[in-house]
């Protein structure tokens, strides 16, 4: 469904959404059933090269704690997904080339998918056009990676080394990625200091114009090792659960087929209710974490970062407590 910028902003800024939320439901069971997809994600490392503003993970963070998997760990996640019948895994780790080289991936890909069958979904960065290709011969299948705003300022000062001239680094990349053969999948964050809510509907038009087929997002958290959570900037665009639920709606609206997850960013800045919120907003996802509880700790992108933790009884029990609550299905895919 095609909407205006001016139709966008009303619905960001109005008292009451409701409506909102109900026609955005509607879509969702229309696209999607009363299906859930469960994906497993693999948190590789949490070494990066990178400095953004935002980020725990930022190179110059020298309280982070630095790791990185082996890949006979890795695979014995990805089988663990497979047990739980959960059908895709999601490769994510702080960029860094040195560690996951091409050879690496591609040969981690080959090996996920021929010993356990699942999916490939890789979120490694800013990668290039030859490392995506090789990987996509391996076998990936998709591939995420944020533009995180759509404000060419805002993008340049909070990545270092950005730049603004030529086009949106990460637009691009994955426009050379949809030209691949992935599944392409984007996002942002909301309330980054200095956004605003017209880049935010700018955001929203340009998930449409990439025509993606998976949209996250989810809540700035500040973390206190970053520079940006000592910027007093405001911003415009709020931290909040209603806020991030409404561009779940939203996005549901102008992508219909989109898989939107309910994110862990999300579930952190409301624990009690947040991953259900998400998922009556217009979101058909989840990602419980699968990466091993002796280095999950290490992987704090932003601080207290919940996670709905797999293979763990208890956690997997609540979330299916969740779905059934909301008429939910857990589908594999
Ligand atoms: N708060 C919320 N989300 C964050 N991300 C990185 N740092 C933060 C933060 N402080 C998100 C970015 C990135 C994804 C992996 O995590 O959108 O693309």
């Amino acid at each position: 469904m095609s909407m205006t910028r001016e139709e966008i902003l009303e619905w960001l800024t109005c008292a009451d959404a409701t409506p909102l939320f109900g026609r955005a439901r509607e879509v969702r069971v229309r696209t999607k059933g009363n299906a859930v997809f469960l994906r497993g994600l693999i948190e590789l490392s949490s070494i990066c090269d990178r400095d953004c503003l935002y980020c725990g993970l930022r190179r110059s963070n020298a309280h982070a704690h630095r790791y990185a998997m082996a890949d006979d760990a890795i695979l014995a996640c990805a089988a663990m997904a497979r047990d739980l019948a959960f059908g895709t895994v999601v490769l994510q780790a702080g960029e860094c080339a040195r560690l996951w080289t091409r050879d690496r991936v591609a040969e981690l890909v080959r090996r996920i998918k021929g010993e356990t069958g699942q999916r490939v979904t890789l979120s490694l960065g800013e990668r290039s056009e030859a490392d995506t290709a090789a990987w996509r011969a391996a076998g990936a299948d998709r591939y995420l990676l944020r533009f995180e705003t759509s404000d060419r300022n805002l993008f340049a000062h909070i990545h270092p080394g950005a730049g603004l001239s030529g086009p949106h680094p990460r637009v691009d990349q994955l426009r050379r990625m949809r030209a691949q053969g992935y599944e392409i999948g984007s996002g942002i964050m909301l309330g980054l200091p200095g956004q605003t809510l017209s880049s935010v509907a700018d955001d929203l038009l340009l998930f449409a114009a990439l025509r993606l087929d998976m949209v996250g997002l989810g809540p700035y958290l500040a973390h206190p090792e970053t520079p940006l959570a000592r910027e007093a900037t405001p911003s415009e665009v709020p931290v909040s659960a209603e806020f991030t639920c409404r561009c779940y709606a939203l996005t549901r609206l102008l992508l219909p087929e989109a898989n939107i997850p309910s994110t862990t960013a999300l579930s952190t800045l409301d624990p009690e209710r947040g991953r259900e919120r998400g998922l009556v907003s217009g979101a058909n996802v989840f990602m419980p974490n699968l990466t091993p509880k002796a280095v999950r700790e290490g992987y704090q992108i932003y601080p207290d970062k919940i996670c709905v933790v797999a293979p763990e009884a208890d956690s997997l029990e609540a979330l299916h407590a969740t779905f059934t609550k909301l008429g939910l299905r857990p589908v594999s895919a």
